[in-house]
């Protein structure tokens, strides 16, 4: 039977909380302290269960899964410590409560390096428990909220919310797991602005065995770079004027988690000397410190720069660039991954969607809206593209993402052109094609994506508007096209 708690006494009386139940095992083979326990514990309003030995507390464990223990340390069948480490593998929120005769240091200690939440000597002075209980049953909620917020935030930063099908992405993503699943302590995320560095940077921490420790960011463009040191390495006090005491830096306070050392490229020369030192060494001192510290935070630095073309121009050092690119994670450019654009567009309809309140939902993209997507420049990346997906789910009246509230960069901004390996935008048929058909065809196209303004067609077209029209007189097609422009 489990009893119901109501109340809890407090300093200031007792106050009526929402209805709770802590079951609390009792694990003693002295049968007179069992049962004044569980008298004890009971008129506390706390449900109780009890064993007089290892094998029955761990049959009742299992069966039960109590919250608290209370387990004393000399046991027929072996001893208390041993089933603690049980006790911790199985749930390690329960909260362990050690009950010994005779207070002997080295059981102390093991206990607490079990993880065990405190000791209570015998005789078991009763005011001692009920704190213990007390502050134990804080503790688990505490504890519980925390590996909450962590499978929160494991979620949240996961692999899985980068999206993308594209050979370029997914090569990336296996590298970054791969990347989370070793120990190397350096790593270098190069990417344009907006395709995913956090977001990366944050999968690797919490897919880790990191993710229990900090993940720390500092942006190295944002400050000044004697700031910037004393922010990664911490000072002693009087290390300079106004270090008026002392201070743990970045490289300390991620201990054994994640530092995201973002715009890399703009630390200072010789600030980037010492960051090479301290990842060669794996040691670091405090400014104005004298004590070598050691360094168990991985190192993720970031760039939106071409750090070796950086430093073959002398802007970046070449040692750190040689050191941080062991393993270089380049994050490809949204142009350059295929239909991950439409992926991602929906993707975030669906997001929007989500945020939006009321009736008004997009399906999403109009087909032309698609077209103009795919071969869009997209200089701003996966950050543009979510950008023109919120500005169009508040602009849009209808279910389709049309052009008409497309930002001008996207309809009357420059188009992509052939890409570095001088690869062709257009295809020419096995059977060659007549050049006023294409010419037709775009036409036509820079027509339907302004709905009919002729001058923002030939923009497109980089032509001007007198131009478009004498190309549409040219033919009969072209009469029909011109038909439906803002001329008729
Ligand atoms: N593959 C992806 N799937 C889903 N969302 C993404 C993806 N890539 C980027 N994003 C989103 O795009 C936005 C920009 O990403 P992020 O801030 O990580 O870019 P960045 O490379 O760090 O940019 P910057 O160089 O400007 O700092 C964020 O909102 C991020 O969540
Ligand atoms: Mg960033």
């Amino acid at each position: 039977m489990r009893l119901l708690v109501l109340g809890i006494h407090s300093g200031y009386g007792v106050k009526f909380l929402k209805a709770q139940t802590e079951t609390i095992l009792i694990v003693d083979d002295d049968r007179q302290i069992r049962r004044s326990l569980d008298a004890t514990l009971r008129s506390w309003n706390y449900n109780c269960l009890q064993a007089e030995n290892i094998a029955e507390a761990e049959q009742v464990f299992a069966a039960e899964e109590p919250g608290v223990v209370l387990l004393d340390i000399d046991l027929p069948d072996g001893s208390g410590l041993d089933f603690l480490t049980v006790i911790k593998e199985r749930q390690p929120e329960t909260i362990v409560v050690m009950i010994t005769g005779n207070v002997d240091v080295k059981s102390t200690i093991a206990a607490l390096r079990g993880g065990a939440h405190d000791f209570i000597g015998k005789p078991i002075r009763l005011e001692e428990l009920r704190v213990t209980l007390r502050n134990g049953a804080e503790t688990r909620k505490l504890r519980r909220r925390l590996n909450q917020v962590r499978r929160e935030q494991s979620d949240k930063f996961s692999f899985q919310q980068i999206i993308g099908e594209s050979a370029a992405i997914k090569k990336a993503v296996e590298l970054a797991r791969k990347v989370a699943a070793s120990d190397i302590n350096a790593v270098l995320l190069q990417g344009e602005t907006g395709t995913g560095k956090d977001l990366f940077a944050q999968a690797i921490h919490y897919a880790s065995e990191r993710s229990g420790a900090p993940y720390l960011a500092i942006n190295c463009a944002a400050l000044p770079a004697n700031l910037i040191e004393s922010e990664l390495f911490g000072h002693e006090k009087g290390a300079f004027t106004d270090a008026k005491a002392r201070k743990e830096g970045l490289f300390e306070q991620a201990d054994g988690g994640t530092l995201f050392l973002d715009e890399i490229g703009e630390m200072e020369t010789a600030l980037q000397a010492k960051l090479l030192r301290v990842l060669e060494e794996g040691m670091f001192r405090r400014v104005g410190g004298l004590k070598e510290i050691p360094l168990d935070a991985r190192v993720i630095a970031a760039s939106n720069r071409d750090l070796k073309k950086e430093s073959a121009e002398g802007n970046f050092r070449l040692d750190l660039y040689y050191r941080l690119s062991v393993i270089q994670i380049d994050i490809p450019p949204l142009r350059a991954r295929g239909d991950d654009v439409l992926l991602l567009a929906n993707y975030y309809i669906k997001k929007t969607n989500a945020k939006r309140r009321g009736s008004k939902k997009l399906r999403g993209l109009a087909a032309p809206t698609a077209k103009i997507f795919s071969c869009y420049e997209w200089t701003g990346n996966v950050r543009e593209l979510k950008n023109v997906i919120e500005r169009a789910s508040i602009l849009e009246d209808g279910e389709l993402v049309t052009t008409e509230h497309l930002p001008f960069d996207l309809t009357g901004g420059k188009a992509a052109s052939p890409d570095s390996n001088g690869n062709s935008l257009f295809t020419l048929p096995p059977d060659g094609i007549p050049l006023v058909q294409v010419e037709l065809d775009l036409s036509r196209q820079a027509l339907e994506r302004t709905s009919g303004n002729l001058t923002r067609a030939a923009r497109l077209l980089h032509i001007s508007r007198d131009q478009l029209r004498y190309r549409l007189n040219k033919s009969k097609d072209g009469e029909v096209l011109k038909a439906k422009t803002d001329l008729r």
